[in-house]
Parts: structure tokens; sequence; C-alpha cells
């Protein structure tokens, strides 16, 4: 990965966490998952015909993982790749937009074929957010591929944006050419707290054996 960084360093890998690979993904931890259908994504047809993908699902459970491992291989495949928090993504854009140089910043980030958008409707967004964000996604729609990850159902969606008509018009787009990837299951964070918990109280339990005899 160091080598492809070198080699193409406009193209921000470091920005995507490069510890999450599809081959440390545990499947059989997450079954609403199929994992042909991820496979197949990450065939990166998807990208040929500038098509997205949305991952769905309550935290922890490897929405960023799967998200930024399919950015890995699209890098590895020299797709040009970027990844971006949607909090800071909009900020960014306000900061454009505010310094007059919103059409500048919009043709940069409409450019990478693969844009990653992480943890949609995290936090709130304003009018003026939604209406950048919307005018980022029109650029992109049709002719390059975005990945998002969101915590909320599309029908929550309408609360994010702010205003209904413009989360129709971004979700028109974004769905219009889509992959839904809709994760049901337990937080794998909470499993290793649990698995942790787990050891603490065996080592605990055997040091209070030891203090017995
Ligand atoms: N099925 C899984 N196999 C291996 N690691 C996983 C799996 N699901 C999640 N993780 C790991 O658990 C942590 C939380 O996953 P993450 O992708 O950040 O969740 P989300 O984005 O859905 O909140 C990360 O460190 C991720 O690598
Ligand atoms: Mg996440």
């Amino acid at each position: 990965m160091a080598e492809l960084t070198m080699e193409r360093p406009r193209e921000n890998l470091e920005s995507l966490k490069m510890k999450n690979t599809l081959e440390d993904f545990d499947f059989s931890f997450q079954p609403s998952i199929d994992k042909r259908q991820i496979e197949g994504l990450a065939t990166m047809r998807f990208l040929e015909n500038g098509e997205n993908i949305v991952f769905l699902g309550p935290p922890g459970v490897g929405k960023t993982h799967l998200a930024s491992a399919l950015g890995m291989v699209a890098a590895r495949h020299r797709f040009s790749t970027y990844y971006i928090n949607c909090h800071s993504l909009i900020e960014q854009l306000k900061k454009a937009h505010f310094e007059n140089r919103l059409p500048d910043k919009l043709k940069a980030l409409g450019k990478y074929k693969l844009l990653i958008i992480d943890e949609i409707g995290y936090l709130p967004m304003d009018i003026q957010g939604a209406n950048l964000f919307f005018q980022l996604i029109a650029r992109r729609y049709e002719k390059v591929s975005t990945v998002f990850t969101s915590n909320k159902t599309f029908s929550q969606w309408n609360e994010i944006f702010a205003d209904v008509t413009i989360a129709s018009a971004i979700l028109d787009r974004v769905l219009h050419h889509c992959t839904v990837v809709n994760i049901k299951g337990e937080s794998y964070r909470l499993k290793e707290r649990k698995e942790y918990m787990k050891q603490k109280q065996h080592i605990v339990n055997t040091l209070f054996e030891q203090g017995q005899n």
C-alpha cells in the first residue's frame, strides 16, 4: 500500500482506514451480510458503471470497515479514491462556499472515481449543509460512484437533511443505481468488550482462588 501512496501521492490514500480489509472481516459474526454480495462489489464492477453503495445499520456492525475495505480494493485497482466523514465534508463545503471557491471544491470532489462518505446522519445538518451536499451528489450522479454509510433508515433521511424536498432529491439520485447493504446484527465493538470483560473476570476469579489457597 505504501508503494501505491508513493506512486499516486495526490490520492489521499492515508485518509482511508488502511487496517480495514475484506480478508479480516468476520462474515460469520454478521449473518445478515451476504458474503457473495460483498465479493461481487469487490470486483469493482459497480465503479465501472458509476453505481453507488449504501451501508445501513446500527453502530458497530461493520459499515465503516466494509466501506473502507472496498476503498482499499479500489485504490489497489488504481481508481482515485477518497474517504471522508460526512460532518467534515459538510464543514469543508461550507468553508469553500464562504471563501468563494465552492466551484473548485465541487470540481475536485466530483472527480474521484470513488468517494466514501462515512456516517451520514450522526449529526444533524442545517439547510445550507443539505444544499451543498445535494450539489455534490448531483454532480457525481451517474458519472462516478459514491459509498455511503448511515445508522439511519432511508425514511429517517428526511430528518437528516433538514428539508423534505432536498432529502428526496438526494435520495432519488443516491438510490437510482445503487446496492443497499442493510446490516442487522450485534455490534462487533460490544462483542470485543464482552470478551474483554469475560477475560478480566476470569483473571479476577483466578487471583481470588489463588488468594484462597
Ligand atoms: N464482522 C466483523 N469482523 C471483524 N471486525 C469487525 C466486524 N465488524 C466490525 N468489526 C470491527 O469492529 C469495529 C467497529 O466496526 P465499524 O466498521 O467501525 O462499525 P460501524 O461503522 O458500523 O459503526 C471496527 O474496529 C471494525 O474493524
Ligand atoms: Mg462507522
